[in-house]
């Protein structure tokens, strides 16, 4: 079969303006080679090799173009990823919102925005069993771009490689060792509802007390980073807490998130 041929420097302008537009995501020349990487395994992949005839098939129609975002999307993950947050969630988020701010026993909810396979949710969701008082109850919305990982995700099936970082305690209590891996039991399953969601839109969803969004605006530029906070903001209770990744920052940002220094970890916080 013939060769994929190579990302030229229009074609390079093209598929990134459309990336950008559609997503937020955002390649500059120094990753470049990330993109026409990705791109070449997608083509091969549709058995093609023209880089112009697949991007009118993906401006052609949504579904490509939603298969084509999910390829190019870097979805690197584990369980309990910078533990220093876990501890900052249960030991001063979860309790300020029980003790100072919600006060009265009921739902925290928690938005796991960019999910990737769901290891973050299930982390927090284990956490949250664990130590919320049992008159409080909790829901988490995990949503992601890629449908190939909320699918993985959703099935809550963990190969032997990528139980890392699981306590073992938790380990025996929330899976089940089934046929060459591990699976999350029903109840922390339920907990957890797993959506399509494009983080460049408002997803509409509303009273969030939590909102964890690590290692996704990294890929985004200034302008997509504003506009994406803007939607948490407006999707967060007028007092809740904001996880960005450990090496991302809102420094310079026009936005209201206050940072907020703990013994654990940093973090923002919405004051209304
Ligand atoms: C590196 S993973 C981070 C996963 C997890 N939050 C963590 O920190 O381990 C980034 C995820 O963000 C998702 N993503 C990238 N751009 C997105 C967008 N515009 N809307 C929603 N999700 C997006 C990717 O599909 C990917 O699964």
């Amino acid at each position: 079969m013939a060769e994929v041929e190579g990302l030229t420097d229009a074609n390079f302008e093209l598929y990134r303006d459309l990336i950008y537009r559609e997503s937020g995501i955002t390649f500059t020349p120094t990753n470049r080679s990330i993109l026409e990487s990705r791109l070449k395994e997608r083509l091969r992949e549709k058995g093609l090799t023209s880089m112009v005839g697949y991007l009118e098939q993906v401006m052609a129609s949504k579904d490509e173009l939603n298969g084509f975002l999910d390829s190019i999307t870097t979805n690197l993950t584990r369980f309990f990823r910078n533990q220093a947050q876990f501890d900052a969630l249960e030991k001063y988020v979860i309790p300020e919102l029980i003790n100072n701010i919600r006060k009265f026993p009921g739902t925290i909810r928690i938005w796991s925005a960019g999910c990737s396979t769901g290891e973050e949710p299930y982390s927090i969701a284990m956490l949250l069993s664990e130590i919320l008082p049992k008159a409080w109850n909790f829901e988490i919305l995990a949503s992601d771009i890629s449908l190939k990982c909320l699918m993985t995700a959703k099935e809550g099936f963990y190969d032997i490689n990528r139980i890392v970082g699981i306590p073992d305690n938790y380990l025996a209590k929330y899976f089940d060792k089934v046929d060459g891996g591990y699976k999350v039991h029903a109840d922390i399953h339920e907990k957890i509802k797993f959506d399509y969601h494009n983080l460049k839109n408002d997803s509409l969803q509303r009273n969030f007390d939590v909102v964890f969004c690590r290692n996704v605006i990294i890929y985004f530029d200034d302008v997509a980073q504003t506009v994406v906070m803007g939607h948490f903001w407006d999707a967060m209770t007028p007092k809740s807490f904001l996880f960005i990744g450990h090496s991302e920052s809102l420094f310079g940002m026009k936005t209201k998130f206050e940072f907020l220094k703990t013994e654990w970890a940093t973090l923002y916080c919405k004051k209304e």
